[in-house]
C-alpha cells in the first residue's frame, strides 16, 4: 500500500497559534490562578517560572524533535526509536485520556457562564460565588454544557489538522490576550489592589514544602502541554524547514506569559474585594464576574467576550489532548480519522459525565480517596506529566543518538542552535534528576498515598507490558 503524505500545519504562523493554542487553556487562566493562590502565591510563582523557562522549554524542544524527526505521534515515536520506550508513548495516549476527563467539565462551565454572563449573573455580585457553586454542583446543567464543549473538539479533531485546529486557533488567541491585558489593567486600578500585586510579586518563602514544588512542576508541564507526547505529536506534523528551539521559546514564553497576565487580572482585584486567595476551582469563576458586576451593561458584554475567549482557549487544548489519542489509533492501528475521533471521543462522554457529575450527585464515590474528577487531575498532574517528562529527557539523553539529536535541531546543519550542549546536558542529567527529586519529595508528602501508589502502578504495568501496543 502506498504511503499516505502526512498531514502538515499550512503555515509557520499556524504552527506556533496551534502549539500556543494548546499550550494556552484552562491551565493558565483557571488553574495556575488557583494553584497560585493555594500555595501562597508569589513563592509558588518564581518556582514554576524556573521549572517553565529551563525544564520546561528543554522538554519541548525534545519533544518537537522527536516527533520531527520520526514524523510519527507519541507511541510510534518512541517505538520507532526503541522498542522498550513505547510504553512511554503510551503513558502519554493515557494521559491525554485521563485528562480528558476533567478538562472538557471546566471548558463546559466557560461556556455556560458565556451565557450566564447575560443572564443576571452580573446583578447579584454577593451571590456570585454561590451561583457558581450550585451551578457545578447540579446534575444537568453542567453536565449539558460539558457535552457541548466535548461535541466542539470532536467535530474539529475530525476535520483534520489544517482545516479544523489551525483555523480555530489562529483568530482566538489574539483576542484572548487583548481581553486578558484589558481586564489586568482594570483589576490593578481597583482600590486596594496594591495587596494582590504583593501577594504576586513579594515572594515569602517560609511556606514552601515539598508539595509546593511538585505542583509548580505538574503546573508547568500541564500548562505547556508536555509530558504525554503532544508536542511531539504536533511536532509530527512540522515542516523540516522550521527552527524548533525557536519555535519552543516563542511557545514557552506566550504561554508564561499569559498565566503571569491571568494572575494579575485575578489577584489584584481578588484583594480588592477582600475574598480569600486559596479559594479553590472556582477562582476564576468567581473573581472575574464580579471585576465585570460593577460596570453595568459594559460588564456585561466584557463578561461574555472573556468567557468565550475562555472557552475558545480551552478548545484549543481540549483539541490537541483529542489528537493524542486520535494520532494514536490512526499511526499505530490504522484507523481512518473519523472512526478514531469518534470512539476516542464516546469513551470521553462517558468519563466526562462521570467527571461532572463527581460535583454534586456522585460527591459520595471516591476512587482511592478522591472524587472522580480530582482522580483525573492529580493522576495526570501531581504524577504522569512529570513522570513523562522525566522518561523523554531520559530517553533522548541515553537512548538517542547525540548525531540524530544535533541534526534535528539545526535542520541538517543548516541553522544554528548555539546552546545544543547545554541542552543535552540538561536533558541527560539535571531535567532526570531534578524531576525525580521533586517527584520524591512531593510524593512522600502527598496526602492522597493510595493514588499515588496507584499511579506509579499503572507506570510500571506499562513498563512491562506495552510493548505489543
Ligand atoms: N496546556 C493546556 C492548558 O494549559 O490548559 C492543557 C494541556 C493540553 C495539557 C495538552 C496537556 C496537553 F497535552
Amino acid at each position: 500500500m502506498e504511503k499516505k503524505q502526512r498531514e502538515s500545519w499550512g503555515s509557520r504562523m499556524g504552527f506556533i497559534m496551534a502549539a500556543a493554542g494548546s499550550a494556552v487553556g484552562l491551565g493558565n487562566i483557571w488553574r495556575f490562578p488557583y494553584m497560585a493562590g493555594s500555595n501562597g502565591g508569589s513563592a509558588f510563582i518564581i518556582i514554576y517560572l524556573v521549572f517553565a523557562l529551563v525544564i520546561g522549554i528543554s522538554v519541548m524542544v525534545g519533544e518537537f524533535a522527536i516527533g520531527r524527526r520520526t514524523q510519527l505521534a507519541a507511541v510510534g515515536a518512541y517505538k520507532s526509536i526503541n522498542k522498550n520506550w513505547t510504553f512511554a508513548g503510551v503513558l502519554g495516549v493515557l494521559s491525554a485520556f485521563f485528562i480528558m476527563g476533567f478538562y472538557p467539565v471546566v471548558g463546559g462551565w466557560a461556556s455556560a457562564y458565556i451565557l450566564k454572563s447575560f443572564t443576571g449573573l452580573l446583578s447579584n455580585p454577593a451571590a456570585i460565588g454561590d451561583v457558581f457553586g450550585a451551578f457545578i454542583t447540579s446534575s444537568v446543567e453542567p453536565v449539558v454544557w460539558m457535552l457541548i464543549f466535548l461535541a466542539a473538539n470532536i467535530l474539529i479533531v475530525a476535520k483534520g489538522i489544517a482545516g479544523g485546529i489551525e483555523k480555530a486557533g489562529k483568530i482566538l488567541m489574539p483576542t484572548l490576550f487583548a481581553l486578558l491585558i484589558l481586564i489586568a489593567i482594570r483589576s490593578i486600578t481597583l482600590p486596594g489592589a496594591g495587596a494582590g500585586l504583593e501577594f504576586l510579586f513579594k515572594p515569602d518563602f517560609s511556606e514552601v514544602t515539598g508539595q509546593t514544588f511538585l505542583a509548580a512542576l505538574g503546573q508547568a508541564f500541564f500548562s505547556l502541554s508536555l509530558g504525554m507526547g503532544c508536542m511531539m505529536t504536533y511536532g509530527s506534523y512540522l515542516n523540516k524547514s522550521e527552527n524548533l528551539p525557536n519555535n519552543a521559546l516563542i511557545v514557552t514564553l506566550l504561554d508564561t506569559s499569559v498565566a503571569l497576565l491571568a494572575g494579575i487580572a485575578i489577584f489584584p482585584a481578588l484583594f480588592a474585594f477582600g475574598m480569600e486567595p486559596a479559594q479553590g476551582a472556582g477562582l476564576v469563576f468567581v473573581v472575574v464576574p464580579q471585576i465585570f458586576a460593577e460596570m453595568g451593561s459594559l460588564g456585561v458584554v466584557f463578561s461574555a467576550i472573556f468567557f468565550i475567549a475562555l472557552t475558545v482557549a480551552a478548545l484549543t487544548s481540549s483539541v490537541s489532548l483529542l489528537e493524542v489519542v486520535v494520532a494514536y489509533l490512526m499511526d499505530q492501528r490504522g484507523w481512518a480519522r473519523v472512526k478514531a475521533v469518534y470512539t476516542a471521543g464516546g469513551i470521553m462522554v462517558v468519563t466526562g459525565i462521570l467527571s461532572s457529575l463527581s460535583m454534586g450527585t456522585l460527591s459520595g464515590f471516591k476512587l482511592l480517596g478522591v472524587g472522580i474528577f480530582d482522580f483525573f487531575d492529580i493522576l495526570t498532574d501531581k504524577i504522569f506529566l512529570a513522570i513523562g517528562g522525566m522518561l523523554l529527557a531520559i530517553f533522548i539523553g541515553w537512548f538517542v543518538k547525540r548525531e540524530d539529536l544535533e541534526d534535528e535541531l539545526t535542520n541538517g546543519g543548516t541553522v544554528k542552535f548555539g546552546l545544543f550542549n547545554i541542552w543535552y546536558a540538561l536533558m541527560k542529567f539535571v531535567i532526570p534528576l531534578a524531576v525525580l527529586v521533586v517527584a520524591v519529595m512531593g510524593i512522600i508528602s502527598i496526602e492522597q498515598t493510595g493514588l499515588m501508589i496507584f499511579g506509579l502502578g499503572v507506570i510500571v504495568v506499562l513498563a512491562l507490558f506495552s510493548k505489543k501496543l
